[in-house]
């Protein structure tokens, strides 16, 4: 508490306890750092500046706003947690952290932070930062990947919590952990807590806070069909239970190996019913690779002219749909097909 004020960070929801507001910032800060979501919260709050402009718009402006954030399944609920609000709240955000924990999406970090820095509400914030700080100060060995570690922090923090000023506590311990305490190099040579701190009486601050290594991620090969023909280029919404629900990309073959042989390409083609105009199937680009939590993607694009416009019944078949430039900025879209259109020139 004293080093806090000495220390902070000036950000911009710190100076708000719209519930609304400060629910946004997390959300986003879950997703990003700092210093990538600033822009994000801006951009929504310019956007949305009531909970009842976020559950009016359209899913697809909000994914659009989202892109880039990744784990768009966030955006969706954003949109539907707004929507709980106004129609089972009237708009209100319940007034503590036992009522925000029965809306959708807002888990025991979100319900906090907010009733905390929103409500003055005493209840700790338990995030990546706070863990460190606490499995240093207190030699706590427990794997924070397991739910018996979390309830153990959750438990230490709700002790710990400032009684007076239960929003200030929280934010400075979680800033401590974000400036002091970081996970690589700490800098203990000036920590006011480093008498007291167990890691760094026993040299442990490396081996804490203890967490299980998550599985290595697997690479999938996607081979994207770029299909054009005169000023539009057909791309389709991704309806599959998979990654990047409801945002758009081009024709997708998933296949075990990197490369694709041009008689697979134009076979593939084919398939879709069209012919493909000579000399026009241009050289795959080099890949694009996009790392996610649990998997990597590695892209080809296979850039198709074809002769004549796709038949409806292909339409139909595939969900794709013709688009052109100006539409196609506007779509919700996975960063690496944003970044190909761009690179090709097309948006
Ligand atoms: N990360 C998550 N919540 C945060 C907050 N309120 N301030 C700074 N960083 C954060």
């Amino acid at each position: 508490m004293d080093w806090y004020p000495r220390h902070r960070r000036d950000l911009p929801w710190r100076h708000t306890r719209d519930p609304y507001a400060i629910w946004l910032s997390e959300i986003i800060l879950q997703q990003t750092r700092v210093q990538q979501g600033l822009p994000y919260y801006q951009k929504f709050l310019a956007a949305y500046p009531t909970v009842h402009d976020l559950a009016a718009a359209p899913e697809q402006e909000v994914l659009r706003l989202w892109q880039g954030l990744g784990y768009y399944s966030r955006a969706r609920n954003l949109r539907h947690t707004a929507q709980q609000v106004v129609d089972e709240y009237g708009g209100v955000f319940p007034g503590s952290y036992a009522g925000l924990l029965k809306l959708r999406g807002i888990g025991p970090y979100t319900a906090a932070a907010i009733a905390s820095f929103a409500y003055d509400e005493r209840v700790g914030v338990v995030d990546g930062n706070v863990y460190r700080v606490l499995a240093r100060v207190f030699g706590i060995s427990a794997d924070v990947a397991t739910p018996a570690a979390r309830r153990e922090f959750q438990l230490l923090a709700d002790q710990l919590i400032s009684v007076e000023q239960p929003a200030e506590y929280n934010q400075a311990i979680m800033e401590f952990g974000a400036i002091q305490c970081t996970p690589a190099n700490p800098d203990c040579l000036f920590c006011p807590l480093r008498e007291q701190c167990f890691a760094f009486q026993h040299g442990l601050v490396r081996q804490l806070p203890v967490k299980t290594k998550a599985k290595a991620a697997r690479t999938r090969y996607f081979q994207y069909f770029v299909l054009r023909h005169a000023d539009t280029v057909y791309l389709r919404r991704r309806a599959d239970k998979d990654i990047w629900h409801s945002l758009y990309d081009f024709w997708l073959r998933e296949t075990p190996q990197a490369e694709l042989a041009p008689q697979q390409v134009l076979a593939e083609a084919e398939r879709l019913g069209s012919r493909i105009a000579a000399n026009r199937v241009a050289e795959p680009a080099a890949a694009m690779r996009h790392a996610l939590s649990h998997q990597k993607v590695e892209a080809r694009f296979h850039e198709l002219w074809l002769d004549q416009p796709l038949p409806d019944q292909a339409l139909e078949q595939t969900g794709l749909q013709a688009f052109t430039s100006a539409q196609i900025e506007q779509l919700p879209k996975p960063v690496i097909i944003s970044n190909f259109l761009a690179r090709q020139g097309i948006i």
